[in-house]
This record gives structure tokens, C-alpha cells and sequence, in this order.
């Protein structure tokens, strides 16, 4: 594989050296003051675990279902944008990798490949993560092909009607470099970062062609073009949390983008009691957010969440050693996993529950 490590966090700093500044500062940087960004990795700490002890630990089983499909252990990969920037086979690596954990990745609208050419990489079970153009009928479209190429469900990212201000990417003029595109719209001819001197040219073709129209009004619309389940990603409130279920949403994932839109928000861990309280097991709801520790994904569970997304470890581990690194760092979780389990007396996820779990 190429590489060896012995925790997640270590990742960056490996990562730093081997990718381009542009692209680092794009992965690795939150908005505005990056307050968000900090918090999440904060809140894990102001949670405490509870133990048990003389528990037969000898069997562990992190396996556990999402929305109807038993998945390796609770860990899923978010959906980030543009893995070509890190790797010349870009998503269809990254899928590989997760294929190989038994996980599910959740492949980003904006990748540099398609979605059917990641389908065609893998059998494994697959969630599209959707985004919604101007364009109704490219997002109709994507929704369409999304279904026909065997995605499981659909993650509607509600967070992101605008792109929050990083300003790493300001600075660095971010854009796409030759030869990579959104995959997906190439086809409507939509694939192109607009030209830029100065600023974000992700954030100026988010603000041309993204749309930030989109309300809870649309959700039916969506409902209506296709079957599959439907997961709303960025929600961090009990108050949207309840607006999700009375429309039917599937299930909720309990994210503020990795720190990359509002900035100012709560760490996700702190926002996740209130919301499970209100989704009163009406949804399945998940979490991501600086996830980068088994006992981080055990928290996490223990205040109620069905499973975590991780998103920057799995782009450091493709940058690293393709698709063998993005199984690195999976496996990686897994066994901290296994181990925090042993460690507090759990056998498996069903025993993973609020007396695990109390605030500092
Ligand atoms: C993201 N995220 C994201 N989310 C989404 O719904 N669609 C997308 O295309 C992207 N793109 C993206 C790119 C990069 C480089 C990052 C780091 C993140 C957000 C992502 O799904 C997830 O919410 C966070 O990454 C979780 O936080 P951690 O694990 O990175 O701390």
C-alpha cells in the first residue's frame, strides 16, 4: 500500500506533503474562521464514556444496517467532491475501497466520474448523493440515472444553497485543473468551472448553477421521480429535524458539511441529542463531522445515531495509496471500533446505548 500509520488524525500532515496546496487547503479547510470545523472534533471530547466491565467481549460484531442493508460496521463514506484531485482513478478508487470494507459510500453529485462508471467498478451496495440545478431538468435527470444504475438511496444535501466562504480557496483562486470536470453534467455541458482570477471558481459555479430556491415544497417533487429512499443530509436542528420526518424523509444525516458552510454552528455531536429526541425513531439519523476515532463513531451511536459518515480520512487514504489506502483507513475505524467496544463492555451495536455515553 505504501503507507503506514497508526491513527486517522495523522493523515493530514502525511496527506499535506504529497498534494498539491490548492487541493489540500480545498479538503482540508472549513469557512469563514473555521469555528464549526473545530467544534466538531471539540464536542467528542465533552462526551465521556461510561464502561462496563466483566462482559464476555471475546466475539465483537461492529456489523449493523442501514436503511435495510447490513453494512460491516457502522461507518459510511461521506459524499466529497472531486476525488480526482487527489488520484487519477478519483471516485471509482474510492468506491473500490469502500467495496472491499463492505461499506457503503455515498458518491457526490460534483465527482470527476460518473456515476455509472462507479457502478460499473462495483457491485457493493451505493447511495447518490444529489444536489439541485437551476436546471430542474439535469437534476431529474441525475435523480433518473441514479435509480437505473442500482444507487440505493438518494442524500439530498440541504445545507448548501450557496457555498460557505472558504477562504483557503478564495486565496488559492480555487478550480478544477485541465482534464477534470463534473463528471455527471458533462453531458448538459455543465461540467466546466467558470473562468476566475480571483476568488472561488467552485463557489462561483455553486452560485451560477446550484439552486437556492429549493424548499421543503420540493421534496414531493423529488419523491415523484423516483422510489428510492430519501436521506436529507445537513440538518442541525430538533426544528428541521421534525419538518424532515413529516416529509417522509428516510432517514436524516446530522452534519454541517465538515465545517464548510455556516461556520459558527455547534460541533455535530452536540447538535445530535435534540435531534433524535425530536425524530423519535420516525427516521434512521446519522452523523458526520470530524469522525476520525473509533470512540468517536462510539459516541456517536450512543446518543443515538444509526452510523457515521467520515469524509477527509477517506480522501487523505486515497491520496496516499488509492484504493488500498481508502480500505486502510476503513479497516483502520473498524478496529479502533472493535476495540472501543471490547473496552466498554459492548458485544455488538445493539448494546451501544445512552448509558454509554454522559456529558462532561
Ligand atoms: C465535502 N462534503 C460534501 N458534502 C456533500 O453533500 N456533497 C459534496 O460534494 C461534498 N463535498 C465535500 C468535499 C470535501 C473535500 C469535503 C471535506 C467535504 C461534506 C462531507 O460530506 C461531510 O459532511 C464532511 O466531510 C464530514 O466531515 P469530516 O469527516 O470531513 O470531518
Amino acid at each position: 500500500m505504501g503507507f503506514t500509520f497508526t491513527n486517522l488524525l495523522e493523515l493530514e500532515d502525511m496527506a499535506r506533503a504529497k498534494v498539491p496546496r490548492p487541493s489540500f487547503d480545498y479538503i482540508a479547510g472549513g469557512a469563514e474562521d473555521e469555528v464549526s470545523l473545530r467544534r466538531n472534533r471539540e464536542a467528542y471530547e465533552k462526551w465521556t464514556l461510561r464502561p462496563r466491565v466483566l462482559v464476555d467481549v471475546t466475539q465483537r460484531d461492529p456489523s449493523t444496517t442501514v436503511l435495510g442493508q447490513r453494512i460491516s460496521m457502522p461507518v459510511l463514506v461521506a459524499p466529497t467532491a472531486f476525488h480526482g484531485l487527489v488520484h487519477p482513478d478519483g471516485e471509482v478508487a474510492t468506491a473500490r475501497g469502500a467495496a472491499e470494507s463492505g461499506t457503503i459510500m455515498v458518491a457526490s453529485a460534483i465527482a470527476t466520474r460518473t456515476l455509472e462508471d462507479i457502478a460499473a467498478a462495483v457491485s457493493a451496495p451505493r447511495w447518490f448523493q444529489l444536489y439541485v440545478w437551476k436546471d430542474r431538468a439535469v437534476t431529474a435527470d441525475l435523480v433518473k440515472r441514479a435509480a437505473a444504475a442500482g444507487y440505493r438511496a438518494l442524500c439530498l444535501t440541504v445545507d448548501t444553497p450557496f457555498l460557505g466562504r472558504r477562504e483557503k480557496d478564495e486565496r488559492n483562486a480555487f478550480t478544477l485543473p485541465p482534464g477534470l470536470g463534473i463528471a455527471n453534467v458533462r453531458p448538459a455541458g455543465l461540467d466546466g468551472m467558470p473562468e476566475s482570477e480571483r476568488g472561488s471558481a467552485f463557489a462561483k459555479y455553486v452560485a451560477e448553477l446550484l439552486d437556492p430556491s429549493v424548499t421543503w415544497r420540493d421534496i414531493a417533487w423529488l419523491r415523484s421521480l423516483t422510489s428510492l429512499p430519501l436521506v436529507l443530509k445537513g440538518i442541525m436542528t430538533a426544528e428541521d429535524a421534525t419538518l424532515a420526518v413529516e416529509n417522509r424523509a428516510n432517514g436524516i444525516v446530522v452534519s454541517n458539511h465538515g465545517g464548510r458552510q455556516l461556520d459558527s454552528t455547534l460541533g455535530t455531536l452536540d447538535a445530535l441529542p435534540d435531534i433524535v429526541a425530536a425524530v423519535h425513531g420516525r427516521a434512521e439519523v446519522y452523523l458526520d463531522g470530524g469522525i476520525r476515532r473509533g470512540t468517536d463513531v462510539l459516541k456517536a451511536l450512543a446518543l443515538g445515531a444509526r452510523a457515521v459518515f467520515v469524509g477527509r480520512p477517506i480522501l487523505w487514504g486515497l491520496a496516499l495509496g488509492g484504493a488500498d489506502g481508502v480500505r486502510a483507513v476503513l479497516q483502520h475505524l473498524r478496529t479502533e471500533l472493535e476495540l472501543a467496544m471490547a473496552l466498554a463492555g459492548r458485544s455488538d451495536v445493539s448494546q451501544i446505548d445512552r448509558s454509554l455515553i454522559q456529558h462532561v
